[in-house]
């Protein structure tokens, strides 16, 4: 499938039909979504996936009720890790495994932890939440590319979700997105025409 195949054909799943994604399928995805691009490749992020049907079904009445958390294969819980020193330090681990030169290595560690530390905690969140958002474009044309529908989706309580799923404090949901096979029918496409979006 063309790539412009799948950005025209991917939509929001409104209703899965319950069958389960095969497992090399998924790991294909997560692998997609693993590679996504990110400022100083600093990853910030950490991507719950939930497959426990009891999960899923604690989890809906916190997400607006919507039928896709509980009809989907997987659910995609998207959640920022701010917390970025020792995220700058797996980098720099990954550049030295890299074979990059030790100077190079240097410059670039001095570069990114100046940038960390000229941040705020507010800024850190707010950093790792606009990276997600780059993982769940790669997440739901990804899935499209691999035959897997897919719904993204904002509409949730990320502190409600946070203790269902036990998560560490420092990981704080962002966004979701539920996988798995579409037993609906797209609606037809709009979008803003191009003279109005490009200028
Ligand atoms: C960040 C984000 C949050 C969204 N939240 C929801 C949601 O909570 N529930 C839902 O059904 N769709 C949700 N959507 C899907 C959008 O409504 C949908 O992408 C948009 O209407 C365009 O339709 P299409 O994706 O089918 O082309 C969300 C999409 C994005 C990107």
């Amino acid at each position: 499938m063309e790539f412009k195949d799948i950005v025209m054909q991917r939509y929001a799943t409104k209703q899965f039909d319950g069958r389960m994604i095969e497992e090399a399928k998924l790991f294909a995805l997560l692998d997609i979504i693993r590679y996504s691009p990110s400022a100083f490749n600093l990853q910030p992020w950490k991507i719950k996936v939930v497959t426990a049907s009891k999960i899923k079904a604690n989890l809906r009445p916190h997400a607006n009720d919507q039928p896709q958390i509980t009809s989907c294969s997987h659910l995609l819980v998207f959640c920022a890790n701010a917390e970025l020193e020792p995220l700058v330090d797996k980098v720099v681990d990954g550049m030295r495994s890299g074979g990059m030169a030790a100077d190079t290595v240097r410059q670039y560690e001095a570069m990114m932890k100046g940038y960390v530390a000229s941040m705020n905690p507010e800024q850190r969140m707010s950093f790792a939440r606009e990276q997600i958002h780059i993982a769940l474009a790669n997440a739901v044309n990804g899935a499209k590319s691999l035959g897997i529908d897919s719904c993204p989706m904002g509409g949730f309580d990320p502190a409600a979700f946070a203790e269902v799923l036990f998560l560490p404090e420092e990981y704080v949901p962002v966004v979701l997105c539920a996988i798995g096979y579409a037993a609906d029918t797209p609606p037809p496409k709009w979008r803003l025409p191009r003279e109005e979006v490009f200028f």
